[in-house]
């Protein structure tokens, strides 16, 4: 048994989890109740308890905590169709929130409230055999996402230094949130989460609105399709942990895989095909199809052209039925893309096959990548944070909840820092071996 402990936190943590859990529902055959159905497959029920625990009468039990600071997401997800799934005692949420504010989530009101949401969290994790590690989705842009989610992984960190944190990370955009200050939470979180986290998904909802509004043809997309996006592409990165399959991947695997320094791991996810809501497909896809739009800048879910970048590390996750030659041929075809991918990493383009395609489709394939493509998305985040810090505006929000210029100035160089060092990756490898020549 390898558990995951699933934590949700804040307003886009909880709707987001929710949808998640509704994809996994499917996915394994359970129904509102936790039950599964009656045609559950062997397959469908060997690994659940990754996810699940079980309870008595054979009910499967999310091993989630719902935690945030205010009631309001909480409620509307307990009394959501899947409501009645979780355990009553996991949802923790006393306050008013911390106001799209960093600091309350992480000094003032959050402080107060982390003892006993770490409660709930060591009896989901006190239950496991062998825990694999802890998944946290949240937004960066709210103040109990970014900073109530940031304090829980310091707290994690501390008590659990042995066990991975892989964080679903959502970026604010302006097309979808008009809040001033995401910019300084997403900065001031990132300063943790570098430091405290082992991986983390980075969501781009910007891209997300794209994809929903061009690839899925939906007006002004709302959170719940946005959030039915991402979480297809999410289940898609972990199904090879709850499927029995080839390769049993874990997260400590994806984690070594995937990370070359401990800094640099904020991956990009791109899932395909998309399909819009009564699409006729007049072809049948091919792996070929599916590999390719993969990597097209309409799939990926977070700003950056893949193509303009350097891949250093990939992990390609094919659903259905798929010869594993098929998936070789387009593993070599991938290193011819764009920029290519970097020699001083050997074999980091990987690939698993997971029979199990997600519910009514007959295939999919899920990209998890470490690019040099990435620094659009923080340059963007850095842009915005510098244009309000330099006239110090809106700080004092911050400062009366007992944050300092330093904690500001600190966390902005973390964010320039992580942009020269992927940029630093970023050098055609010709070059660098000319200037080093040069300097000989
Ligand atoms: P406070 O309410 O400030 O205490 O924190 P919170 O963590 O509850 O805030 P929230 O999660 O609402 O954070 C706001 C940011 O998250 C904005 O950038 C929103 O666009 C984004 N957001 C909120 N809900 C969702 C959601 O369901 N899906 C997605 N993709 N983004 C969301
Ligand atoms: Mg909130």
């Amino acid at each position: 048994m390898r558990e995951i402990v699933f934590l949700q936190v804040g307003q886009c943590g909880n709707q987001l989890g929710q949808r998640y859990w509704e994809v996994l529902n499917g996915e394994h055959n359970i129904d509102r109740d936790g039950f599964f159905l009656k045609d559950a497959s062997l397959e469908q029920k060997l690994r659940t308890n990754v996810y699940y625990q079980e309870g008595p009468g054979g009910r499967q039990i999310p091993r989630a905590c719902l935690l945030d600071l205010e009631e309001g997401a909480l409620n509307n997800l307990r009394a959501s169709s899947i409501g009645g799934i979780f355990q009553p005692n996991n949802f923790f949420g006393s306050g008013t929130g911390a106001g799209n504010n960093f600091a309350k989530g992480y000094l003032t009101e959050g402080a107060e409230s982390a003892e006993e949401a770490m409660d709930i969290i060591r009896k989901e994790a006190e239950v496991c055999e062998c825990m694999q590690g802890f998944q946290l989705v949240h937004s960066l842009g709210g103040g109990t996402g970014s900073g109530f989610g940031s304090l829980l992984t310091e707290k994690i960190r501390d008590e659990y230094n042995d066990k991975i944190i892989m964080t679903f990370s959502v970026f604010p955009s302006s097309s979808v949130s008009d809040t001033v200050v995401e910019a300084y939470n997403t900065t001031l979180a990132m300063h943790q989460i570098t430091e405290k986290a082992d991986q983390t998904i980075s969501i781009d909802n910007e891209s997300l609105y794209r994809i929903c509004e061009k690839n899925l043809d939906i007006k002004k997309p709302s959170f719940s399709k946005m959030n039915e996006v991402v979480s297809m592409a999410m289940s898609g990165l972990t199904c090879s942990l709850r499927f029995p399959g080839q390769l049993n991947a874990d997260l400590r695997k994806m984690a070594v895989n995937l990370v070359p320094f401990p800094r640099l791991h904020y991956f990009m996810m791109s899932y395909s095909p998309h399909t819009p809501p009564n699409s006729v497909v007049y072809r049948k896809l091919t792996v070929e199809d599916i590999t390719q739009q993969l990597f097209d800048l309409r799939n990926t879910m977070s700003e950056g052209d893949l193509k303009n970048g350097r891949l250093l590390t990939t992990s390609v996750i094919y659903r259905g039925d798929i010869a594993t030659q098929v998936v070789d041929e387009q593993l070599l075809k991938i290193r011819t893309i764009g920029r290519h991918s970097v020699s001083w990493i050997p074999n980091n383009i990987m690939s698993t096959i997971c029979n199990n395609p997600p519910v009514g489709l007959g295939m999919s394939a899920t990209l998890i990548c470490n690019s040099t493509s990435i620094c659009s998305m923080f340059d963007r985040i850095l842009r915005q944070f510098d244009v309000m810090f330099r006239r110090k505006a809106f700080f004092h929000w911050y400062k009366d909840e007992g944050m300092d210029e330093m904690d500001f100035t600190e966390a902005r160089s973390n964010l320039a820092d992580i942009i020269s060092e992927y940029q630093a990756l970023d050098v055609r490898e010709d070059e660098k071996e000319d200037e080093e020549e040069e300097e000989e």
